[in-house]
């Protein structure tokens, strides 16, 4: 099971246990995206986002090419934390830009997924000798503390679209931790998915090769790993759709027929054939919808940044000049 600094396996199978029981339990079955990612979950991800599909890695990358460096010129961080960092694949054209602006010093990737993290940590102290690079395995929807060693100003970086995983009032408490932690000299750069034809935004979670199925199967492997429960994964589907009115692409599993699964803890569960988990949410943005969703956390954007069709965007946020959400 993975684990989370400060945090007991004991603490972390609870808070899993009453997740899957709460979830499993309501009207629209759902579960945490978190739970996708032990280290198969973080591969297969890894995986889409080389997937001719799946446009939002390559069009993120393409913009932090362009605007890694005049940002990190302009805003000459010594500290850059990543929420949700993943392989930290891309941030490596940030933290090229921060020694490049000759103020980088740390580098804090925060995520769920601990071996992963190891594993990215390992080549980044290799590649980025001048850099510290100390990574935090943690919940990015907690409290972010960012401790008082760290070096003024930091940059907290938010990539890849995983905001769009929260739901408005989890996306609005996480922007409000994100807030209370900055300074007023510090930077939020957060990269967001635009809302765009919905055909194509339906392709990128029902890639040709399957890929995005295996990803959203791994959870039940995780269940049956991490709790002993006895889900069949052949008994599930894969199904992705784009909800217009919610601008948001919903991921379910769908049971492929009348089941009941035993889970040790939470007791069993019926399925219907036909009925569905639902297993992720990743919202669509526009330019309003961020200005809103930022100002509600007390954040302002500074710097809006998208490609020339609109497909993606990067934003740079500041506390908004209140004082942010505790003023
Ligand atoms: N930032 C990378 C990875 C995005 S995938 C990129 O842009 O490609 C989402 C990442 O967030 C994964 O590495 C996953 O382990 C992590 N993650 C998802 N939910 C999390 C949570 N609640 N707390 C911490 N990390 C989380
Ligand atoms: C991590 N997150 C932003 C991805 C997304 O696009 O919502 C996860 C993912 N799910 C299916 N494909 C990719």
């Amino acid at each position: 099971m993975t684990s989370i600094a400060g945090r007991s396996d004991a603490s972390l199978r609870a808070e899993l246990l009453h997740d899957v029981a709460w979830g499993l339990s309501r009207a629209q079955k759902e579960l945490p995206p978190k739970y996708f990612y032990d280290r198969r979950g973080s591969e297969l991800f890894d995986e889409i986002t080389r997937l001719p599909e799946y446009y939002l890695t390559r069009t993120e990358r393409a913009l932090l090419d362009c605007w890694s460096t005049p940002v990190m010129v302009a805003l000459r961080p010594r500290a850059l934390v990543e929420l949700g960092a993943g392989s930290a694949d891309k941030t490596r054209l940030l933290l090229d830009a921060m020694v490049y602006a000759g103020s980088g010093e740390v580098y804090v990737p925060i995520d769920v997924s601990a071996e992963f993290l190891d594993d990215a940590a390992a080549r980044l102290r290799e590649e980025y000798p001048t850099l510290g690079i100390e990574p935090v395995v943690g919940d990015i929807a907690d409290p972010l503390d960012l401790g008082p060693d760290l070096p003024r100003p930091a940059l907290i970086g938010f990539l890849g679209s995983t905001i769009g995983n929260f739901d408005a009032a989890e996306a609005r408490a996480l922007l409000e931790n994100v807030a209370r932690a900055m300074r007023p000299d510090d930077r939020f750069l957060l990269g967001a998915d635009l809302r765009k034809n919905p055909a194509v935004i339906e392709a990128a979670y029902n890639d040709a090769q399957g890929v995005t199925a295996e990803f959203n199967l791994n959870v039940l492997r995780v269940l049956n790993r991490d709790l002993g429960a006895s889900f069949d994964p052949s008994k599930f589907e894969h199904r992705a759709f784009y909800d217009r009115t919610l601008h948001r692409i919903e991921m379910h599993l769908v049971s492929t027929d009348d089941q009941r699964v035993s889970i040790p803890g939470v007791g069993e569960v019926a399925f219907a054939g036909g009925e569905s988990i639902r297993t992720e949410i990743s919202c669509k943005y526009d330019r309003a919808s961020l200005d809103c969703m930022l100002g509600d956390a007390g954040l302002v954007i500074e710097r809006w940044i998208t490609d020339s069709a609109q497909t993606y965007a990067l934003v740079v946020a500041t506390l908004a000049r209140d004082g942010g959400i505790d003023a």
